[in-house]
């Protein structure tokens, strides 16, 4: 092994600097990009016509110096225009590209983001609470991080666009099934506010889906967003905890998305799901596409799979008496051990390709 000199040492100090910096960076565009949401700023210039920031301040009806450095940031930072840069700057005049709106306010767009905003409220709320769980080696209650927003506005784009043109058919029986007509019965285990139940029921008329979650406020939204979209008749949520020995019921098609490395106990949730498919239903478990294997290899999910890990998944499962603290970065052998002591007797990994998801089919 070569000792490394001087110069070796300054350019790696050099690069992790940059490595630093660039993640301040994305740190403020982020938040700042939350600012625009929740003050309206976006809404302010969405479709109008290049605006002042005193025009964008009346419109959103905040403090027009402040909406002049915030138009300034969102100009340097490439997402808004300005048309004339060189004016005075209460006369600059600026746009929001309805490609950038989309991404930013759209919930349905297929490159829905804005919710992504949203860190920034989540960790200023939970990041004491996080350091003390590092200490104590305790959790941190779902509850305490107001995640539920954030995390529908992360799955609801794919729900929307992706289940059920590409995520169902990924299983053809129960594909051919739905294409009959049949009333299939649908569990949506840890529903979250309830989106993908709503969309299955939306594009599927004879289905019924009962959504199940612990979080109140949750489940609470999930209800108004079922009756939102008429179909609070065929979509039932209820608060319970999915892991519990009594859980029961009889299905054709049990769902879990993002819920199994959430769990505290993901055996006894799997166990429940075997038993309420066991008359020929079918399940499907969404869960993030973590490497086979560890690895440094500075892979971009992977780095953000750790990211939502330490910030929140690990902390919120470990909120138990007793937790098998799995974290967001399950690796399929990990599913696949949960699910074989869940009594199943296979996992197939399905043919979707997805950049963040891997689709797990368990057998009993
Ligand atoms: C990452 S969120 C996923 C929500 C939803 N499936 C989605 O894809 O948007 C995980 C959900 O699991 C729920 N959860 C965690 N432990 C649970 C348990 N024991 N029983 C029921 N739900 C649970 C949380 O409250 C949270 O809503």
């Amino acid at each position: 092994m070569t000792t490394p000199t001087p110069s070796d040492l300054d350019a790696r100090a050099e690069a992790f600097a940059e490595q630093l910096f660039g993640a301040a960076l994305g740190t403020a565009e982020l938040t700042i990009t939350w600012f625009g949401r929740a003050l309206g700023l976006y809404d302010a210039l969405r479709g109008a016509d290049a605006l002042s920031a005193p025009e964008v301040a009346a419109r959103a009806g905040v403090d027009a110096r402040y909406a002049r450095e915030w138009l300034e940031h969102q100009a340097v930072a490439g997402i808004l225009t300005v048309d004339d840069p060189a004016a005075e700057p209460d006369e600059r005049r600026y746009t929001l590209p309805e490609a950038h709106a989309a991404v930013l306010l759209d919930e349905e767009h297929p490159f829905y983001s804005g919710a992504l905003a949203d860190i920034a409220p989540v960790i200023a709320r939970s990041l004491d609470l996080v350091a003390d769980a590092f200490r104590t080696g305790a959790g941190v209650p779902y509850a305490a991080y107001g995640f539920h927003g954030m995390q529908a506005g992360f799955t609801r784009p794919m729900f929307a666009n992706s289940l059920v043109t590409e995520w169902v058919p990924a299983l053809p029986d129960v594909q051919a099934r739905l294409d009959a007509g049949e009333a299939l019965r649908i569990v949506d285990i840890g529903c979250g506010e309830g989106w993908l139940g709503i969309y299955l029921a939306e594009a599927y008329p004879n289905v019924t889906v009962d959504a199940f979650d612990l979080d109140d406020t949750s489940v609470a939204l999930a209800r108004k967003h079922a009756a939102d979209r008429g179909v609070a008749d065929r979509v039932r949520v209820e608060v319970r905890d999915v892991s519990e020995p009594s859980f029961d019921g009889r299905y054709d098609l049990a769902i879990a998305c993002e819920v199994i490395h959430d769990l505290a106990d993901p055996v006894g949730a799997l166990t429940a799901v075997r038993r309420m498919t066991a008359d020929g239903g079918a399940v499907l478990i969404i869960d993030e596409k973590a490497a086979e294997s560890f690895s440094p290899s500075g892979d971009p999910i992977e780095r953000m799979l750790y990211g939502f890990s330490i910030l929140h998944c690990l902390p919120a499962g470990r909120d138990a008496e007793t937790s098998a603290a799995t974290g967001t970065v399950m690796r399929p052998d990990v599913f696949e051990r949960y699910a074989r002591e869940a009594g199943f007797s296979s996992v197939e990994v399905l043919d979707v390709d997805h950049p963040m998801f891997r689709f797990y089919r368990p057998r009993a």
